[in-house]
């Protein structure tokens, strides 16, 4: 039987077992169920109190001595953070026994899994597999869903150009256009598997200044339109229920109080019919903003400005229903919120579905096809950034490996995992891992080095080195943990944490030849080891198949296709140094060395670019051809190449297509990724890739916000990375009758 079908029976028969609840769609109702809903929703607004009303708008998270008796009394009409499938259970019967029998928003952080795990989102963006990428969320909706949880706070779309913030791991990276198909493909996926998706954070939070989290952001419109908020249109136009509003202020307000975009953008011009949640505590955080004097003034101007639910910051609850009746805050806010609500809650059906079985719930859990999509996920994540050769290693010439690194053994990753008490799977260690693959004729040893998993000090820092001069082969596994990576944790020196560089160069200078697995949650500075290991292999965290699939890659099993999410720095002082910047007056040019946009002691180039990545086999693009070389104003540029396998392994390559305006009205970027496409080659085969361009893609913002789309002469390139190569060009003709 072949391995699709095995796996397609498979999840036929877990289908069959997983609970009702687990297989629950999630999705905007449309004609006569969604005008059902309205008026449902309507007479339910008229028969809540204004505390019921309130209750719909507070977000509670579990603690000890979690009162039952609130939700029943109608006062918290939402909670987060509940995994054990009893206490789910328990909160949705007690919304069931409260008067109105209104179900409860349930929600939890299921970023990249809940039992099964997959790749932090950054190196799920590496995959440039978005089919793959909606499988990953829709295992991760499917196990929320089986534990009662039925809203996720993800995706987080915000665009991650700065490596110094923490956070950009959750997102896609730095170009918009990944930036979207993720963001769609990983809300169709969530809510498909019955988890209602939150696409966060709105706006401008990975624009921090500096890359410092929570930080300051200054957008210009040009940049908001273009860049930052793409990637929540088109998770919304994919039909995400949910919005959350981020911590920073933007442009002088904070997101949270920001009508504007909250409600003039979101729901007026872009339609959103969805709820806006606040983030965690980010109400009261107004008056630190010095926006509010009070919690009161908090709750009235978050209410004004378009927020919904009040996540953990205990103002709504507090003060709307006093507001309200000193007539301080006015009814038709608390309605209209509550009616998003509410419209959320029918849409979602989540009335109509059965409450979970506690004794039951877990069984969906880790089931053999989502832990092989998590394989096949981490698989396609990992990037091999450099190669001398020594990969894949080969057991005919290398009799030993030394696994050096406490990161090839964690029991868990530790960034968005570990809800409490749900149960897993221990994860293959990679020694492990290696050991199976390589075969009984290599021998595998393994040493921490350090005490922590993010290196902040040595273990035993002898015994480590000691296996590695004993070893053929190095194969460091290092990087950060959740300490350094995530939410609150921006750096300012893109170095390994810890002792780790201390200790890669002592394994350096063991003289035997150094694989270095990185593990991190965004790109480090690695401009000091090239030339130095032998490879280096990028992963981004890789999930519960990681490690296993690690091994693949190092032994061939696996042939690496992973593309960087971001371009690499060669120093922080680089930083930002995003591919599709603009042109400038004094372009660097070779052999001058002043007066020109540079740097005078970097290059301005990165040490990897946007895009890139190394395989296994070698691939070859030729015979670029523009199908329409005059686009119609409304029609569609339509290219192809050739893409070529000409090595001797079996491999899979992204030809990626970048167009450039090089004259218009504003200054265009230098380049701008405007398609891709993942295919697979066997040695000797080449295949046609076609892509189609539709016209209304090639504009941008101007400074007013409205979206131009400017007749005149395009620049193509393709390749296999942002220096892509093949060029070619296409005129956009003039609207017809157009000036
Ligand atoms: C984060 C959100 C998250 C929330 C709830 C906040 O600190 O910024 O992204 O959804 O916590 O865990």
């Amino acid at each position: 039987m072949s391995r699709s079908i095995l796996a397609f029976l498979v999840s036929a028969l877990l289908c069959a077992a997983v609970p009702a609840a687990a297989q629950a769609p999630m999705q905007w109702q449309t004609g006569r169920a969604a005008a059902a809903i309205e008026a449902r929703v309507e007479r339910l607004i008229r028969q809540m109190t204004l505390e019921e009303k309130v209750g719909q708008l507070h977000l509670y998270g579990r603690r000890e001595g979690f009162d039952y008796g609130e939700i029943r009394a109608g006062r918290i009409g939402n909670v987060m953070n509940f995994v054990d499938p009893a206490e789910v259970a328990a909160v949705q019967k007690a919304a069931r026994e409260s008067r109105l029998k209104i179900p409860l928003l349930i929600g939890l952080d299921a970023v990249h899994g809940v039992s099964t795990y997959f790749p932090l989102p950054l190196g799920q963006a590496a995959t440039f597999n978005p089919a793959l990428v909606e499988e990953a969320a829709l295992w991760t909706g499917r196990e929320a869903r089986a534990l009662g949880i039925n809203w996720t706070f993800a995706p987080m779309v915000d665009m991650g150009r700065d490596p110094r913030w923490g956070r950009l791991l959750e997102g896609a990276g730095e170009d918009v256009f990944l930036s979207r198909i993720m963001a769609a493909a990983r809300t169709r996926g969530y809510q498909a598997g019955g988890a209602a998706a939150t696409v966060k954070h709105f706006v401008g939070y990975g624009a921090g200044e500096a890359g410092r989290d929570y930080n300051t952001a200054w957008i210009p419109a040009e940049q908001l339109h273009d860049i930052h908020l793409p990637p929540f249109r088109a998770s919304i136009d994919a039909g995400a229920l949910s919005v959350m509003a981020a911590f920073n202020s933007v442009n002088g307000v904070p997101a949270t109080a920001h009508r504007e975009m909250l409600t003039d953008l979101l729901r007026r011009n872009w339609g959103f019919r969805g709820l806006v949640v606040s983030d965690f505590g980010s109400i009261p955080e107004l008056m630190a903003h010095g926006i509010a004097a009070d919690e009161a003034e908090a709750a009235r101007k978050a209410l004004a400005a378009g927020i919904d639910i009040d996540m953990m910051g205990f103002v709504y609850s507090k003060h709307l229903a006093a507001e309200v009746r000193a007539g301080r805050a006015p009814i038709a806010q608390v309605d209209e919120a509550v009616r998003r609500v509410l419209r959320v809650k029918f849409h979602a059906r989540m009335d109509e579905i059965a409450d979970i079985d506690p004794r039951t719930a877990e069984s969906a859990l880790q089931s053999p096809p989502a832990l092989d999509a998590a394989r096949r996920a981490a698989r396609e994540s990992i990037i091999l950034l450099e190669n001398d050769g020594i990969l894949p290693l080969d057991p005919a010439r290398v009799r030993s490996v030394a696994v050096i690194g406490a990161l090839s053994r964690p029991d868990q990753e530790r960034v968005w995992t570990d809800p409490a008490g749900v149960p897993r799977k221990p994860i293959e260690a990679m020694d492990a891992a290696l050991a199976r693959l390589l075969g009984q004729g290599v021998r595998v040893a393994f040493q921490p080095g350090v005490s922590t998993y993010c290196g902040k000090e040595f273990g035993d820092r002898a015994a480590a080195i000691e296996a590695a001069a004993a070893a053929d082969v190095i194969v460091a596994k290092l990087g950060e943990d959740c300490e350094f990576m995530g939410e609150g944790a921006s750096r300012t020196r893109l170095t390994l944490p810890g002792v780790q560089d201390q200790l890669l160069d002592e394994l350096i200078g063991t003289g035997k030849p150094v694989v270095l697995v990185l593990a991190t949650g965004r790109p480090l500075v690695l401009s000091h080891l090239k030339g130095r290991v032998a490879a280096i292999v990028q992963t981004f965290h890789a999930g519960s198949e990681g490690r296993a699939a690690i091994a693949e890659v190092l032994t061939g099993a696996f042939n690496p296709s992973g593309k960087t999410p971001m371009s690499f720095p060669r120093s922080v002082g680089q930083i930002p140094v995003y591919y599709d910047h603009l042109p400038t007056g004094r372009p660097e040019t070779p052999g001058r060395f002043r007066y020109e946009s540079i740097f005078m002691d970097e290059s301005n180039l990165p040490l990897y670019p946007f895009g890139f990545g190394l395989s296994y086999t070698r691939f070859g693009f030729s015979d670029l051809r523009i199908e329409t070389p005059v686009v119609a104003a409304g029609g569609a540029l339509t290219a192809s190449v050739t893409v070529a396998n000409l090595g001797g392994r079996e491999g899979q390559e992204v030809a990626q297509l970048y167009i450039r305006q090089p004259m218009a009205r504003i200054s265009r970027p230098v380049r701008q990724l405007k398609g891709f496409q993942k295919i697979a080659l066997k040695p000797g085969e080449s295949r046609k890739v076609t892509f189609t361009v539709p016209a209304t893609e090639l504009g941008y913002h101007d400074a007013q916000g409205r979206y131009v789309v400017e007749p005149g002469r395009f620049e193509i390139h393709v390749g296999n990375s942002s220096l892509a190569e093949l060029k070619g060009e296409f005129q956009l003709a003039r609207p017809q009758g157009g000036r």
